[in-house]
């Protein structure tokens, strides 16, 4: 859980994330943003998304999967958040560092990679974004989303919601020092198409 103390997103004396629907209890807001945000996703295909593959993208990709929950859809954090001791990037650096990252996104050079290599280039960019962690809450799948946009545009596909969500989290944890756990997932997980 994130170091909830004084967090300007929770309501007061509790973890629970302020929402436009006013739920007040984690089970139910849980479960409310887990339905939300699945039908969401499964309708994203239908939407005109920004075409290039940078922040406006991620931004616009979390706004339209969060718009209904909270007012913080497709709005930087701007408080720092912790899980589990790990320290995400600071809020007032979210915009630059995101920016770096995003201009390494080549989708002509990805394309001319083996499947291999153009894994263990996924595997980077979704860390990178990872340690960022853009946004208050929804940041999984956000990045999820995003990257399996990109991987599309690069001919292939993914289906995270078909992969084990304990290894997706477990291998993302490591990542951080480690990736060769998550691209052995995306390995497992990508196909041709
Ligand atoms: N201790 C940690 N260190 C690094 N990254 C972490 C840690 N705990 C969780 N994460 C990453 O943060 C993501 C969760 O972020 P957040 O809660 O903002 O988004 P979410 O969409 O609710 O997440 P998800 O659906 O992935 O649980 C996880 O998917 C994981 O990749
Ligand atoms: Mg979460």
């Amino acid at each position: 859980m994130y170091d909830v103390i004084n967090s300007r997103y929770t309501y007061k004396g509790t973890d629970i994330i302020k929402n436009k629907l006013g739920i007040k209890d984690a089970k139910k807001l849980k479960q409310y943003e887990k339905k939300m945000v699945a039908f969401k996703l499964s309708t994203i295909n239908f939407v005109k998304l920004p075409k290039r593959f940078n922040e406006k993208r991620l931004k616009f990709i979390h706004e339209y999967l969060f718009k209904d929950i909270y007012d913080f859809a497709g709005k930087y954090r701007i408080e720092n958040i912790i899980k589990e001791n790990f320290r995400f990037s600071e809020y007032e650096y979210i915009d630059e560092n995101l920016n770096k990252i995003m201009k390494e996104i080549n989708i002509k050079s990805l394309k001319k990679l083996s499947l291999d290599e153009f894994c263990i280039k996924i595997s980077y960019f979704m860390t990178e974004l990872n340690v960022i962690h853009p946004f208050r809450e929804g940041n999984g799948r956000t990045i999820r989303e995003f990257i399996r946009e990109l991987i599309n545009e690069c001919g292939y596909d993914i289906d995270f919601s078909k992969i084990d969500y304990k290894e997706i989290l477990q291998t993302s944890k490591k990542a951080i020092l480690d990736d060769k756990f998550q691209i052995d997932l995306l390995k497992r997980s990508i196909i041709k198409i």
